[in-house]
């Protein structure tokens, strides 16, 4: 299931089946001038079905906004055979109730997605990359205003990672980091039709940065190769992750000034019974990727971690799941997030949909029991 249907060329809209992987997608489309309107470091494995049915986020979420906006249609299969054919090429149609967002995100519970419509952008002509360092988290923040106050509409991705994840993908994967030692990396990208006008603005927003002391040290990179180079510092902070031992994963969205303050006290927490305890993500869009490595499992350190990590999300109206779903780790801890009628909602509908529980069982929804 990995076939292209159609792209129109003018609309800019690709019709594919759901097995198509990411970055073969993007391949194609680079071909006709345009690109996938989501990127994320699993691009080379990931199924675009899986993306839509995960409503996966990713690297350029801030510029080309969610798949609940990109998605236009849907084919779908329903858990009795019935083939819901939503798979629309339209940019507005308000016939009735959006059927596609109900999938959009479910995980696989309520049907399986098997073609998508997404509206693609246009491949920007210019794309440059400023990698940086910070001293404390309130310049990471400061940072983020300046840059979008001066590099305006062509900012399109705002990444952040803590100087203990770059410790990790220098140690782990030996890549090395051309920015001196900071205690905060921040990663910029603009993308526009214009290099002369791109990098004017983006060389202003740099001298300000610099003269103002946000950043201590940085570097920019206009060439294909020290871009790739750059993004994968921040792209394989998991696959480092992984080879520091036993990963504890939270995925959180919070009110961006309050992002870094869980990593803060998680780590006081915790102290010497963790191993590490990072802060990495997309802050541009309000999502921090919070993890804590150990040696190995352990009970005692998980029950010091939780429920704590969602009550404090909790506290300040965060997501407790902002980009990676509930899956069965995290959906007995729903309520952290939604209001019981909403809980009770989905119930309804799951049970409308799957009657018999066969479609991915046992994810995302607490047991109504
Ligand atoms: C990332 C994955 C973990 O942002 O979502 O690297
Ligand atoms: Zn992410």
């Amino acid at each position: 299931m990995n076939r292209i249907i159609s792209f129109d060329t003018v609309s800019g809209i690709l019709v594919c089946q759901a097995g198509c992987v990411l970055e073969r997608l993007n391949e194609y489309l680079e071909q006709q001038g345009f690109i996938m309107p989501l990127d994320l470091g699993a691009k080379g494995s990931c199924h675009i079905g899986g993306n839509v049915a995960t409503n996966a986020g990713g690297l350029r979420l801030l510029r080309y906004g969610s798949l609940r906006g990109t998605v236009l249609g849907l084919e779908v299969v329903l858990a009795d055979g019935t083939v819901l054919d939503c798979l629309a090429s339209l940019r507005k149609d308000n016939t009735g109730y959006d059927l596609k967002q109900l999938f959009i995100g479910s995980e696989g519970t309520l049907g399986v997605i098997t073609a998508v419509s997404i509206l693609c952008p246009q491949k920007p002509k210019a794309v440059n990359l400023a990698f940086l360092g910070c001293q404390n988290f309130s310049q990471v923040l400061e940072t983020f205003t300046t840059c979008r106050t001066m590099l305006g509409e062509i900012l399109s991705a705002y990444e952040f990672m803590d100087e203990k994840c770059m410790e990790l993908v220098e140690k782990h994967l030996k890549l090395s980091c051309p920015v001196r030692d900071s205690h905060f990396y921040v990663l910029i990208e603009t993308s526009g039709s214009n290099s002369t006008h791109d990098e004017e603005k983006l060389n202003s927003f740099l001298e300000q940065a610099m003269t103002s002391g946000l950043v201590t040290d940085g570097t920019v990179a206009t060439d294909d190769k020290k871009i790739k180079m750059l993004w994968s510092l921040r792209e394989r902070i998991t696959e480092a992750l992984t080879h520091d031992g036993c990963v504890y994963k939270y995925d959180i969205s919070l009110p961006v000034g309050k992002l870094y303050d869980l990593v803060t006290d998680m780590r006081a927490r915790l102290g010497q019974s963790a191993k590490n305890v990072v802060g990495y993500g997309h802050l541009g869009d309000g999502n921090l990727h919070l993890n804590i490595t150990a040696e190995s499992y352990s009970h005692s350190l998980m029950d010091a971690i939780e429920p704590f990590v969602y009550e404090w999300t909790a506290r300040y109206n965060g997501s407790i799941s902002a980009e990676h779903g509930l899956g069965f780790k995290k959906k007995q801890f729903i309520q952290y997030s939604k209001p019981s009628e909403a809980i009770f909602l989905m119930q309804r509908f799951k049970a409308m949909l799957d009657p018999k529980g066969i479609l991915n069982p046992y994810k995302t929804l607490p047991s109504s029991s």
